[in-house]
This record gives C-alpha cells, structure tokens and sequence, in this order.
C-alpha cells in the first residue's frame, strides 16, 4: 500500500480507466458510463489510485437529485485492478472521495452497492431516509445513501435520479 498514491483523473488517464473499468467488471458498461459522463457532466468528483505511473484504482461521483430536495452525488462506478484488490485501495478512494465531498457541502452521497461494503464507510438504507429509487424496485440492501448534512437533508424524501447517461449506457 505504500506506493499507492490517491490523485484527481487527469486528461492522460481516459484509456487506463477505460482498461481499468472493463478488466475490473468484466465488461465494457461501466467504462461506457464514465466516458459518457465525462463528456456530458460537468460537476464531476473523479479519484484515482496510481501506483507509480499505473493507475490502479478509480471512483467517480455524480450529480443526483431527489424530487424537490437539494442536489447530492452519486458513487458509481468504483473499481480496483482485481490484482490489487483485498489491500485497502477501494477504501481509500471511498474515504478521499468523501472528503473531497464534505468540503463541497454535498449534502448526500448515494450508490447502488454490494451491502457487505458500503456500510463500513456509513452507508445506511436509503428507503430509511425516505428515498426511493427512480429505477423502480431495486433490493432494498443495496440501495445505501450516507447524509453529509442533516440539516440540509432534514425532511428531504422522495425519488433519486442519477445522470441520464447511467440509463444510456445500460439499453
Ligand atoms: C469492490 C472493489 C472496488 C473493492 O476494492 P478493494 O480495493 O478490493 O477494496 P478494499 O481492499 O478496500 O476492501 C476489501 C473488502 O471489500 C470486500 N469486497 C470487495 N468486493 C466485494 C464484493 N463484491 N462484495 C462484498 N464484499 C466485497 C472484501 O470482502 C473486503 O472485505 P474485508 O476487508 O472485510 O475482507 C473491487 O473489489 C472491485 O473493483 N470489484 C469489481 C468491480 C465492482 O464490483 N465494483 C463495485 C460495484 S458496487
């Protein structure tokens, strides 16, 4: 872990994320997505892990809204190199993103994720805060939301969206 180096996504690292993606899921819809995102969003949090001048890791956020309420990110996708899985690095880039959001005042952050685990970083239910998802009905477990500022999410319920580009990537 120690050469493991946490940056934001520079413009050189388009076709190692691509690689990354595609290695990690066995499949090309998550590498997809983030190329869509990136040309079409432009309120982006993207981290990557580099190991040396390898990137290694990557987690992206994501604007989502919830029906009236205020504007809050979307953790997807995230994915390590299957060889350097099991040694911390999706933790860290989970926690930096974070970070990087909680000084933004983002007022949540939501995923779709495996519920073994999100919830070490504080994920709760998101239908415990009254949310529901826009994709109908998703296993309850897996739909996790972490409130940065109650305050700010005080009240707030109804239905998340993701960007658009999610659902085009998935057709
Ligand atoms: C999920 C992923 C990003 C985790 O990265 P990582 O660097 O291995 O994660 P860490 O080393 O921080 O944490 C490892 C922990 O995650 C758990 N974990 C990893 N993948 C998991 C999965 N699919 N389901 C449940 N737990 C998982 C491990 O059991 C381990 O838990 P432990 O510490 O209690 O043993 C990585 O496994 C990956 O890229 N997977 C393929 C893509 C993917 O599924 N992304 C997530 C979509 S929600």
């Amino acid at each position: 872990m120690a050469m493991i180096s946490i940056r934001e996504e520079r413009s050189d690292d388009v076709a190692a994320l691509r690689d990354l993606h595609t290695a990690a899921f066995g499949r090309s819809v998550e590498a997809e997505i983030v190329d869509r995102l990136r040309q079409g969003c432009p309120d982006l949090v993207s981290l990557v892990a580099a190991d040396g001048d390898r990137i290694v890791g990557h987690v992206l956020f994501s604007p989502v809204t919830v029906d009236a309420g205020p504007v809050g990110m979307g953790l997807a996708p995230l994915a390590v190199l299957p060889e350097y899985q099991r040694r911390g690095i999706g933790s860290a880039l989970v926690e930096h993103g974070l970070a990087a959001l909680r000084s933004r005042d983002c007022p949540f952050v939501l995923l779709y994720g495996h519920p073994g685990y999100y919830p070490r970083f504080g994920f709760e239910r998101a239908s415990a805060h009254g949310l529901a998802s826009h994709l109908g009905e998703v296993p309850d477990e897996a739909f996790m939301v972490l409130v940065l500022d109650a305050d700010a999410m005080a009240g707030v319920a109804g239905v998340t969206r993701l960007r658009a580009e999610f659902d085009e990537s998935m057709e």
